[in-house]
């Protein structure tokens, strides 16, 4: 199993472009099932998740061609509507299908995606909506099976704020039969992306964005040339570990204005930065300054930031607080940074960590893909070498991050 080898303790210096947002493009892909004409995509990364995605819509007859970061999909000949366990267990994104298939075929057949090493991560409120939208839903041999005639419009208030759940909704409610209501909706960037790709498709949705979202269902979508957004969280990733490594970076290809949460952050830990329309540069001298921060669904703080800051938080100045209320275990990162000497005390769900002088290279276990961010973070700002193991939840969301460090002057290269 391939490892990422880090000597740390160097600045960082250099260029990086952004590649397209992984949580914008797997709902989009997923769009696909809602038309029998083609939906040509730019800007799609290269990830494990979009190949898995990839291989979920091809195994139900979707013709998937790929040509660097263009993508074509064809889901004119459907032949089957099921998403098996194999393909859900190693992406619970699979889950987005289930929106699309009902809305199209009328039946659906998705497995249940089972517990996660973040959290608890249930799917009830993508089944509650459908069930309000006239879907007949059981749960069978851990598998979801759904039917419906044509979906009925309906006003749909969520429990809480889910981002997948509000995507699965839109694309279902986009061939429903009248208007959905979708309030307490998800307000992310991706939500806003996919609404954006959902309407160059034909379907006529307002308020994406906004925690109230109408869709006035349509009989039939139509194919489209849809750009994906850029990463905002790939970004987030390398402008934290630039404050906590120090140096001066300057990414490109970005969506400044999807990362105000971020900005604020950093600014507040030190760091200098210039914004322009598509690009952010990131300046930062000596050590920076501890942030205390509560993760939020959107536009609060992103949890998928918080391993990395939690990075930035074990070197810098001061003690920052640090609390997670989306997902009940998304710690993991903590421990594996106490082994590089960091100063983390848990308290349920909050972390006070304690800013060192250094941190020194260790042995680490990446536990999911933002806490291997994270890990990177640490392993760029310690001493000596860091290896990390289990790097394939890294390459899950990042595409060719080492490629990237390396570039802006890091040390890292992957093992076997
Ligand atoms: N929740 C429920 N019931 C539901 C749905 C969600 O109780 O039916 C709970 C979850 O357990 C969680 C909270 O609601 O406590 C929010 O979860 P949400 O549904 O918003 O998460 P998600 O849609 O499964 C997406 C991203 C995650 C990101 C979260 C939060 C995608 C493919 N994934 O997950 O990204 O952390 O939103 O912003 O969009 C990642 O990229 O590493 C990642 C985990």
């Amino acid at each position: 199993m391939d490892k990422l080898r880090i000597s740390g303790g160097r600045p960082l210096e250099g260029e990086v472009r952004v590649s397209g947002a992984k949580n914008a493009a797997l709902p989009i892909m997923c769009a696909a099932l809602l038309t029998d004409r083609p939906l040509a995509l730019a800007n799609v990364p290269a990830l494990a998740d979009v190949a898995t995605a990839g291989k979920l819509l091809g195994q139900m007859g979707v013709a998937v061609e790929r040509d660097g970061g263009r993508m074509t999909l064809d889901a004119r000949r459907i032949t089957s509507r099921v998403a098996p366990y194999e393909l859900v267990k190693t992406m619970r994104a699979s889950v987005l299908v289930l929106g699309p298939l009902l809305a199209r075929f009328g039946e659906a057949r998705v497995s249940l995606p089972g517990g996660c090493a973040i959290g608890a991560r249930p799917v009830d409120q993508h089944i509650k909506g459908l069930q309000a939208m006239g879907a007949a839903i059981a749960i069978e041999q851990g598998y979801i099976e759904a039917r419906a005639g044509r979906l009925r419009g309906a006003r749909i208030v969520m429990d809480l704020v889910t981002v997948t759940g509000t995507e699965n909704l839109m694309m279902a409610a986009a061939l429903a039969e009248g208007t959905t209501v979708l309030e307490n909706a998800a307000r992310e960037p991706e939500v806003v992306d996919l609404a954006r790709c959902l309407a160059a498709m034909g379907a006529k949705i307002e308020g994406a964005g906004s925690d109230v979202i109408r869709v006035e269902g349509v009989g039939r979508l139509e194919g489209a040339d849809y750009r994906v957004m850029p990463d905002r969280i790939e970004t987030g990733t390398f402008l934290a570990a630039a404050a906590a490594a120090g140096g001066r970076v300057r990414l490109t290809g970005a969506a400044p204005q999807t990362l105000d949460a971020t900005l604020a952050k950093l600014r507040e830990a030190g760091a200098k930065l210039a914004v322009g329309e598509d690009s952010i540069a990131i300046e930062m001298s000596g050590r920076p300054a501890s942030v205390s921060l509560r993760t939020a669904p959107y536009p609060g703080f992103a949890t998928d930031m918080q391993a990395q800051f939690m990075a930035l938080d074990a070197v810098a100045e001061g003690t920052g607080v640090i609390t997670e209320t989306i997902f009940e275990n998304r710690m993991m990162h903590a421990l594996e940074m106490q082994r590089l000497g960091a100063d983390i005390t848990i308290q349920g769900t909050t972390a006070v960590v304690k800013g060192v002088g250094r941190l020194q290279g260790a042995n680490v276990m990446a536990t999911d893909l933002r806490a291997s961010a994270g890990l990177v973070v640490a392993g760029l700002v310690a001493q000596g070498e860091t290896l990390i193991d289990r790097i394939y939840h890294l390459d899950r969301g990042y595409e060719a991050l080492e490629k990237k460090l390396g570039a802006l002057g890091a040390r890292i290269e992957r093992v076997k």
